[in-house]
């Protein structure tokens, strides 16, 4: 088991989350315009702090068994507060399971659009992780999910384009880079 360690960036900390950010989680996790984007339907936004709660267990636990899994509370310095997430999960193929793909994946409390936080966060977690071994990533998002293809293009991830999402089924717009690229960029 390894400890998911703090990463520093000029305006933020990424850091692991803790049981005390569970109201925080659920006022990102409770809003529509948000979780819209995460996944499919049907979109349920998060309604009690224990679900927020479950979530925190979920993400640690999952960085237990694969320590590539990483999500980050995007923590502002100024503010103190806690802005978003970042993360990198594993993928499982809707035919064919887990074989070895990871995504990078972020999202932001809506009254944190728009400063760069985002991209700032994921550029520093990319490095994290490509320096901790990850050979690849992938990200996808729903066709129409403009503000997160503009995150992913400020990043420099190579756009596959749209097609049928291999892992989450339905369309994505899908962006790939590997560590050779994202260290040469
Ligand atoms: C996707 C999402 C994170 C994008 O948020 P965002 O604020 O547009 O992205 P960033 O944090 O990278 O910020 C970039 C914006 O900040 C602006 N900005 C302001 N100050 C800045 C600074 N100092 N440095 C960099 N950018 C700055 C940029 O110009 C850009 O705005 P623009 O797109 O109007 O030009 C956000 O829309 C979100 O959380 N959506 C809901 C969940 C979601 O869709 N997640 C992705 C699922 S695939």
């Amino acid at each position: 088991m390894s400890e998911l360690k703090p990463i520093e960036t000029e305006r933020l900390i990424l850091r692991p989350y803790e049981d005390s950010d569970a109201a925080r989680v659920l006022d990102i996790q409770g809003r529509l315009e948000v979780i819209r984007w995460l996944g499919n339907p049907p979109y349920i936004p998060m309604e009690t702090l224990d679900e927020a709660l479950a979530m925190i267990g979920r993400w640690r636990a999952r960085h237990d068994v694969d320590s590539q899994q990483r999500a980050y509370a995007i923590e502002v310095k100024d503010a103190s507060q806690v802005a978003g997430t970042a993360l990198v999960m594993r993928l499982d193929r809707l035919e064919g399971g887990f074989v070895g793909e990871y995504e990078v994946g972020w999202h932001l409390h809506p009254g944190s659009f728009g400063h760069g936080f985002a991209t700032e966060a994921v550029s520093a977690l990319l490095d994290v992780a490509f320096a901790e071994g990850l050979d690849q990533i992938y990200a996808g998002m729903f066709p129409d999910n403009e503000p997160s293809a503009a995150v992913a293009r400020r990043l420099g991830l190579r756009e596959i384009g749209v097609q049928e999402d291999p892992w989450y089924g339905g369309d994505g717009r899908l962006f790939h880079t590997t560590r050779e690229e994202w260290t040469a960029r």
